[in-house]
Formats: C-alpha cells, sequence, structure tokens
C-alpha cells in the first residue's frame, strides 16, 4: 500500500489504514538502530528543510536523524537569524525554500494552519511538526507506536489523556488516532482545561472526567500533557498548588493505577507540576522509549511521503 498524500498536516485526515501503514513501515526502521550504520540510502540527493518558528529539542532533531538516516542532506533554517526578523512573509519564505529546490519543509509555527497555508501553495511536501493548537501529527503518531509496542494492540485499550487538553495540538492528534484506531479514550483535567469544541467533535466517543481517581484506575495507559505556561494568557487554573493536588501525576496516586498501566509523556515535562521525577523515571514510565520510537515514525512519514513503495525491510536488506 501507498500512502497516497503529498503532505502530513493532521491525523484527521487520515484514515485507520493509513496510520497502520505508517506505523508498519517504522518498525523495520527502528530495527535498524540497532544496526552499527543506521542508514539506509532511501532519500539520497533529497533535501529535507526545518522551518521551526517555536522552540523544539525533541522534534527537529529527530526529524534530523531521519532525514539523516534515510540518507538525506538537511537543512535548518534558523528563523530567529533569518529575514523572517525583516518580515518576510511565511509564505515567501515557504517559495524562497522551494526555489532553492528543497523536497521537503517540516514546519513548526504558532499559527494553527501554518502548514495547511505552506501545503496549499508549494509543491514541495509539507510536514507538520506542531501548529499553534491545531496538531503534533508524528507526536500521534509516536505515541501510537509506542502504546502498540507495549500493548501489542490499540484497539479496546483504555487510554487517559490528562492534563492541559485546551492548548494542546498534541491531545487533539492523539484523540484523531486513538479513535481511528479503536481505543477507548477518557480525557481528565480541570473543566476551565477542557474545551467544549473536542466534547461536540468527539461526542460519545471519549469519555470526560474531572475526577482522576475514576479516570485512571482502569487505564491502561495514561499521557501525562504538559502545562503549557506560554500559552496560559487567562487565569485557566486558580494555582499550580490545587493542580498538583488534584491532577499531578505523582507517586501519592500511582496506588489508584492498575498494576500494567503505562505513563507516557510527550515532553518537554515539567517536573513537580504535571508529573513527578518517581513517575517520570519510574517503571511505568515510556518517554524515553517515545523519543526513540519518533525517529522510526518520523523515517516511515518521510519515507513513505517521497512515493517510496519498496518495503522498508527490502530498502534496509539493499543498504
Ligand atoms: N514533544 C515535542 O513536541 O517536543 P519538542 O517541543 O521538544 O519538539
Amino acid at each position: 500500500m501507498k500512502l497516497n498524500r503529498k503532505d502530513l498536516l493532521n491525523l484527521e485526515s487520515l484514515s485507520s489504514e493509513e496510520i497502520e501503514l505508517i506505523l508498519n513501515t517504522a518498525v523495520p526502521f527502528k530495527r535498524l538502530f540497532t544496526h552499527s550504520i543506521k542508514k539506509v540510502p532511501t532519500l539520497r540527493g533529497k533535501t529535507v528543510a526545518f522551518l521551526f518558528y517555536e522552540p523544539s529539542t525533541r522534534t527537529r532533531t529527530s526529524f534530523e536523524l531521519a532525514a539523516k538516516r534515510l540518507a538525506a542532506d538537511t537543512l535548518d533554517l534558523a528563523v530567529p537569524l533569518s529575514s523572517v526578523q525583516k518580515g518576510e512573509s511565511l509564505l515567501d519564505t515557504g517559495k524562497t525554500l522551494e526555489a532553492m529546490k528543497v523536497d521537503f519543509i517540516v514546519i513548526r509555527h504558532s499559527e494553527n494552519g501554518a502548514p495547511e497555508l505552506l501545503s496549499k501553495n508549494l509543491k514541495v511536501h509539507v510536514v507538520n511538526a506542531g501548529d499553534g493548537t491545531h496538531e503534533h501529527p508524528t507526536q500521534g503518531l509516536l505515541d501510537l507506536f509506542t502504546l502498540r509496542e507495549k500493548k501489542k494492540k490499540i484497539k479496546g485499550l483504555r487510554v487517559v489523556i490528562l492534563g492541559d487538553i485546551l492548548h494542546s495540538r498534541v491531545a487533539r492528534s492523539n484523540l484523531w488516532g486513538l479513535t481511528k484506531m479503536g481505543a477507548r479514550v477518557t480525557l481528565c483535567g480541570p473543566k476551565s482545561l477542557l474545551p467544549e469544541e473536542i466534547k461536540r467533535v468527539f461526542g460519545k466517543s471519549v469519555r470526560i472526567e474531572y475526577d482522576l481517581k475514576k479516570a485512571v484506575e482502569d487505564a491502561d495507559a495514561i499521557n501525562v500533557l504538559r502545562i503549557q505556561k506560554e500559552r496560559q494568557s487567562q487565569g485557566f487554573i486558580p494555582s499550580l498548588t490545587e493542580y498538583i493536588e488534584r491532577y499531578g501525576l505523582h507517586q501519592n496516586k500511582i496506588s489508584w493505577l492498575k498494576k500494567d498501566c503505562i505513563v507516557l509523556h510527550p515532553g518537554p515535562m515539567n517536573r513537580g507540576i504535571e508529573i513527578d521525577s518517581s513517575v517520570a523515571d519510574g517503571e511505568r514510565s515510556v518517554i524515553l522509549e517515545q523519543v526513540t520510537n519518533g525517529i522510526a515514525i518520523r523515517m516511515a512519514v518521510l519515507y513513505l511521503l517521497a512515493g517510496s513503495t519498496l518495503n522498508p525491510q527490502a530498502a534496509l536488506e539493499n543498504s
């Protein structure tokens, strides 16, 4: 099967078959990480440009490693040092990169819909690395991959998304991905951080629970979201102390969880707020495995968008 798409903008528009194709394609790429040479020549001659208008550690570096492990060239447009600072528009910046004959633009932007604007106006492949509060599709995919790897299935899994859902593009991509793949999703957090729009869009296909104990007691996995201080323009939470008390996944609440419940976090973490170190570094945590899996997922996305039909296992064997 082929991913018949120029771009990856969201998980909302992907079918469950397309999601499964990406997850399956990432499996042999992850195996490559155990080889002494972690590289295949699949995208040799292609150029992947990074256009990050917001800070990033995991997403940018793992896209860069993914591109390099597929033997592509990479180009990082350092936005703070670029002509964006002189007022150049997003579209003009995108067109400039296209004129330089890059093949992919991986974009992170604070505005919802910025990747879509490039997608509609450029011929290059556009990959959304997080836009505003809209979506972060590769994070959603790597979370699905990690869940499937750990639990051997996604369908029927009880997954809690915990915390600042209002500001979270990770939550939205997870919601689309998990519901399409048949997981049973519970959203948990303070009322002020659980947007009406999500309740309207997902309706009865997700459960809303304001009480953390009730939300997590039958969970197979909990995806803990970061409290996004940079997007808290109004007082959505009365106090951090109260938030920690009610919704922080700290050691004092771990006895509420099933023995085999795993804990995910997209990073970066506010240790001591939404999660404490004993949980983040504890035996239930799969947070660093998410990071490793992110590279395999991003390799699969670049590989499939480039139109590769060769089985990735064959690509590894031919390398
Ligand atoms: N999960 C995530 O998007 O992390 P970064 O902001 O470090 O890329």
